[in-house]
Parts: C-alpha cells; sequence; structure tokens
C-alpha cells in the first residue's frame, strides 16, 4: 500500500494553483505532494504576478516538498506535471522545473491534465475501483460527468454549459458575507447547517422534457440567489456574517440551505441519466466516483451515496485532502501513465526561458 507524503504549503502572496507531482520510489509507493494553492488578496488571479510568484516560490516549494518526505531528488523514478488547464503562464513554471529536474536525474515524464487526476485519485486510496466507473467531477471551475473506461480513455456524459458548481458555492457564499478565507465551499457549507433548504423554493436547473442530456447550468441558480439576497437587502460587503444580527443570519443561514439543495438536487438528477446512459455503453460499471472540491462537501456526499445505492451502485469518493486540489493526484496520474507505457522519455536539451 502506498506512502502518501502531503505537506501543503500556503505562502502569503497572489497565486491561486500550482499542480505538480513528484513521483518518488514507486515501488516502495511513496508520492510526494508539491502543491501550493495560494488565495489572492485581491479576490481573483492576475496571470502576470501569479507567474511571478511561482518563479520565486517553485525551488523552494520543492525543496521543502522533497525534505518533509525525506527523498533527494537523486531517489526520484519519475517526474509528473501538470500541464493544464489553468493559467499557461503559471503551468510552464512547473513544467520547466520539472524537466530540468528529469533531465538532471534521466527520469521519464508524464504530464499530467488536471480534471484526469482529480478523476483517478480515487485508485490510490481504493484499490477496488476498477475501470469502467462513472465519474462526476466537482470544482471550481469544471463540472464533468464521464466513463472513465481505462486510463487516458474517458466518454464525455456532460459538461457545464456556463458555471460549474463550485463557482457558485463561492458565488453565493461571497454576497452573503461569509468568510472566504475558510473557502467559500466550506464556509456556506457551514451556515447551510444553520438554516431551512426548503425556505426559498429557488428552481432546480435543466430539468424537464427539454433537457435530454447529461449537461449542467449553475449560472441561472446563481442569478436565482444573487436576486433572492438583493431582494431581502442584504449587502455581504458592508455587513459580513460576523456583524450580521441573529434575524439576518437565520435569512443568510436559509438562503445558503435553500441553494445547496437545489444544486446538489442538479447534481443528483444529471447523475441519475448518466447512470443510465453509462450503463448502456459498459454494463458491467458498479462505481460512482465523485471527486474534485466539491465533492468534500457532506450534503454532496450523502446526497449522491443515497443515489448510488438506489440504483445499485457503490459511492466512492477520495477523502476530502484529495478531493481539493493536491500534488498527490498528479503524482498518482503520473503513477498510472508510468505503469501503460504513457511517458516521455527524459529531455536532452533545458527548456528554453522563452517558451509558453
Ligand atoms: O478541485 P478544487 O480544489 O479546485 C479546482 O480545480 O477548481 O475545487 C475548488 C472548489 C471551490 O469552488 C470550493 O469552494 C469548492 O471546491 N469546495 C466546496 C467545499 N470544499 C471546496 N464546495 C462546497 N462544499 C465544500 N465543503
Ligand atoms: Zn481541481
Amino acid at each position: 500500500s502506498a506512502r502518501v507524503c502531503t505537506t501543503t504549503r500556503a505562502y502569503p502572496c497572489p497565486v491561486i494553483f500550482l499542480g505538480s507531482g513528484i513521483v518518488a520510489k514507486i515501488e516502495g509507493g511513496c508520492a510526494v505532494e508539491i502543491v501550493s494553492k495560494l488565495l489572492g488578496q485581491w479576490g481573483g488571479v492576475v496571470p502576470k504576478l501569479a507567474s511571478e510568484e511561482h518563479r520565486k516560490f517553485i525551488d523552494k516549494v520543492v525543496a521543502d516538498a522533497l525534505q518533509n518526505a525525506g527523498v533527494q531528488e537523486s531517489d526520484l523514478s519519475a517526474v509528473a506535471v501538470t500541464i493544464g488547464p489553468g493559467l499557461s503562464l503559471c503551468l510552464h513554471v512547473g513544467v520547466k522545473k520539472a524537466r530540468n529536474i528529469a533531465k538532471a536525474h534521466r527520469l521519464p515524464m508524464v504530464g499530467v491534465h488536471h480534471m484526469e487526476a482529480h478523476a483517478l485519485v480515487v485508485r490510490l486510496i481504493e484499490k477496488h475501483v476498477e475501470f469502467p466507473f462513472i465519474v462526476l467531477l466537482v470544482s471550481g471551475g469544471h463540472n464533468l460527468l464521464l466513463l472513465a473506461q481505462n486510463v487516458g480513455q474517458y466518454v464525455q456524459l456532460g459538461t457545464t454549459v456556463d458555471d460549474a458548481i463550485g463557482e457558485a458555492y463561492d458565488k453565493t457564499a461571497r454576497l452573503l458575507g461569509l468568510d472566504m478565507k475558510k473557502g467559500g465551499g466550506p464556509a456556506l457549507e457551514e451556515l447551510a447547517r444553520e438554516g431551512d433548504p426548503k425556505a426559498i423554493k429557488f428552481s432546480v436547473p435543466m430539468r424537464g422534457p427539454r433537457y435530454l442530456n447529461c449537461n449542467f447550468s449553475y449560472a441561472g441558480l446563481k442569478n436565482q440567489v444573487r436576486m433572492a439576497i438583493e431582494a431581502r437587502n442584504i449587502d455581504g460587503d458592508e455587513v459580513p456574517l460576523s456583524v450580521a444580527t441573529a434575524e439576518d443570519r437565520q435569512i443568510r443561514a436559509d438562503i445558503a440551505a435553500s441553494f445547496q439543495r437545489v444544486a446538489v438536487q442538479h447534481l443528483e438528477d444529471k447523475c441519475r441519466r448518466a447512470v443510465e446512459w453509462a450503463r448502456r455503453l459498459a454494463p458491467s460499471v458498479t462505481s460512482l466516483v465523485v471527486s474534485g472540491g466539491v465533492a468534500s462537501n457532506h450534503t454532496v456526499r450523502s446526497r449522491l451515496g443515497a443515489l448510488a445505492s438506489e440504483l445499485d451502485l457503490q459511492l466512492v469518493c477520495p477523502p476530502p485532502r484529495l478531493c481539493t486540489d493536491n500534488g498527490v493526484m498528479v503524482a498518482w496520474a503520473g503513477v498510472e501513465h508510468l505503469r501503460l507505457g504513457m511517458f516521455e522519455e527524459p529531455p536532452d536539451q533545458d527548456e528554453p526561458d522563452d517558451v509558453r
């Protein structure tokens, strides 16, 4: 069984995402996390600043991760690095570093798609999850329903036509004046526990006979929530939750709970249809895997768990720390590709500085 050493470092700078995995001693099964996920104090990411920060910290992040894991660069068996999607200037910093390590130690390299890493990491922990399986990926930028047939082979059953669910959680949390340092999703989940999920009747997106697909849409729900908040004269910027009156807090909790109920209902609706489709394509599927940041949400887990058991499937979610962005998932995706021979030989040349 694999030993996973995790070290998530938070540096006080406006960088949002750096994901690279260094795969160490694969036979011994040690993966090193070198991800830093840093939220900007400006509520967004400035690409140029973010890439400068990546450049500034990459050597230290890698050195710290190796040290914490008790391995040296020369112990590594391969290097896995995120190649997208994301800000190309930032991704390039990771790729360049990975290439340099690979070149120095003559190591194979694996370029990893961020969402594939979210989809595969469950197999690091739950060895019984075999292909084919159905996977729902729910994060800040993506809402995907896939039939995973093998490493590198995915049938897309559905995606979002506008926003992802995590984006809707974050936007709602901001409008409600929640503490964004906790992360919008976790803060909203916490407040929703105090609320009545039936207090406000938001409509469930893309229901009815017109929508014969497994796609998602969260822009309309986001808008409904914004209007409900404005109609109740709540201004989260002016009055953060921490200073709201008890009555105001209750209204916000009701909005949070009502939003969450409908947001998760939408996942449930589309998963139900996706399971029907997937079973026609691959009758042997037995698992519904749910991953990505939003998969750490308890309501998501329990509602989809109930759906899975109704449909005679097992719901499998990575532990929360592996649902949200992390470097272990990238390293593990590297292992999965490496085993099948899907890797690059070590490069002969340094990465030129000006390549994007
Ligand atoms: O996968 P992830 O860490 O990063 C992306 O690839 O986007 O997902 C981040 C998203 C954010 O929108 C965050 O608010 C959401 O996942 N999230 C949650 C929870 N934890 C993280 N949403 C709802 N409930 C949570 N407990
Ligand atoms: Zn992610």
